[in-house]
């Protein structure tokens, strides 16, 4: 956590002078570290003469004693970044360093955070959750079938704990509240899919979120526009792991047949006309569900079809 930022977090003013008696440093080398890093994180500063210093809207930071510590709980270790291209990507790297799964890569800000699809993921820096899981499949892609589905649920569950009942899954692995997305998942598997593999698992939740970017092509919304109020990141880390950690037991258990009802009760879109479209085609037809390996089950002209792939993606018909 930066020690400076800490102690503007809360976007009340500090003095110069005692931002510099905290840290052990002059009050010039204060005003030099807060222009840098306004310029290397995008937050906001504003300076009053007599009252210091305060951050234009305040933010919360991650803690990362407190997380190794209840990742530990857990059994999972923890590394974490100020800054980073992507989660996924550093948790890749990691293992092939030699890090033993199950580990979390987290950080306050991606640079080149990735979404499905090829699209890339906004990853400002403090305002949401990046989050990458490390994880391993014992029974290698046998276990894969329907885990980022299994994965939605957990993220689901962080989030109605949050206090958002309303929040909901599109298949495959979207989180919505209403129309808008909160959070989404990139899972990619490495290793020997016939015998024993890892996946990692990467999760962006948008949590304190206000303003999003032109970036943003999808309709959007997070935790604090939701709630009303600033939320604090280390708590939604804190709970996502847990949830993680009790719906991978279950999916590598029992597979996401356990868990398929439960999906479809918590799917927003069931029942409702949808169209699914990969590489520019498109089908229409009425939600059913899903099956047993977490593929789309669709009513296309009085027919039931199954629709599965990292590559398709389904939009309402209103
Ligand atoms: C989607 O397109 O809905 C998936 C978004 C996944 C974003 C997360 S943020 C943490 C992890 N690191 C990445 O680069 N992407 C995932």
């Amino acid at each position: 956590m930066n020690p400076l930022l800490s102690l503007l977090q809360d976007g009340k003013f500090r003095s110069g002078k005692s931002l510099g008696e905290s840290l052990g440093v002059t009050r010039a080398s204060i005003w030099k570290q807060l222009s840098k890093l306004e310029v290397e994180t995008g937050l906001r500063l504003e300076r009053v003469r007599g009252r210091g210093y305060r951050l234009s809207d305040p933010i919360s930071l991650l803690a990362p004693p407190l997380l190794s510590e209840h990742f530990g709980g857990i059994g999972w270790g923890c590394y974490f970044f100020e800054r980073l291209a992507s989660t996924n990507d550093k948790a890749r790297d990691l293992l092939q360093a030699g890090s033993r799964p199950p580990f979390v890569v987290t950080g306050e800000q991606q640079v080149s955070g990735r979404g499905r699809r090829g699209r890339s993921w906004l990853s400002p820096y403090g305002e949401n959750l990046y989050f990458s899981l490390a994880w391993s499949l014992d029974e290698g892609a046998r276990q894969l079938p329907g885990l980022s589905l299994s994965v939605g649920l957990a993220v689901l569950e962080a989030l109605r704990e949050l206090g958002m009942p309303n929040a909901g899954l599109k298949w495959p692995n979207d989180v919505l509240v209403g129309e808008r997305k909160i959070a989404g998942i990139l899972t990619e598997a490495f290793g020997d899919l016939a015998d024993r593999c890892t996946v990692i698992i990467g999760i962006g939740i948008n949590v304190n979120m206000m303003h999003g970017s032109d970036e943003l092509t999808q309709p959007w919304t997070s935790a604090r526009l939701e709630l009303g109020h600033l939320v604090d990141r280390n708590q939604v880390a804190i709970s996502l792991a847990r949830k993680l950690s009790s719906y991978l037991a279950v999916h590598c258990h029992c597979g996401f047949a356990a868990l398929r009802h439960e999906w479809e009760d918590k799917s927003l879109w069931q029942g409702k006309d949808a169209a699914i479209s990969s590489s520019g085609r498109h089908v229409v037809g009425r939600v059913l569900g899903v099956d047993d390996a977490g593929a789309l089950r669709l009513l296309v002209d009085g027919a039931e079809r199954r629709y599965s792939g990292g590559e398709l993606s389904l939009r309402l018909i209103q």
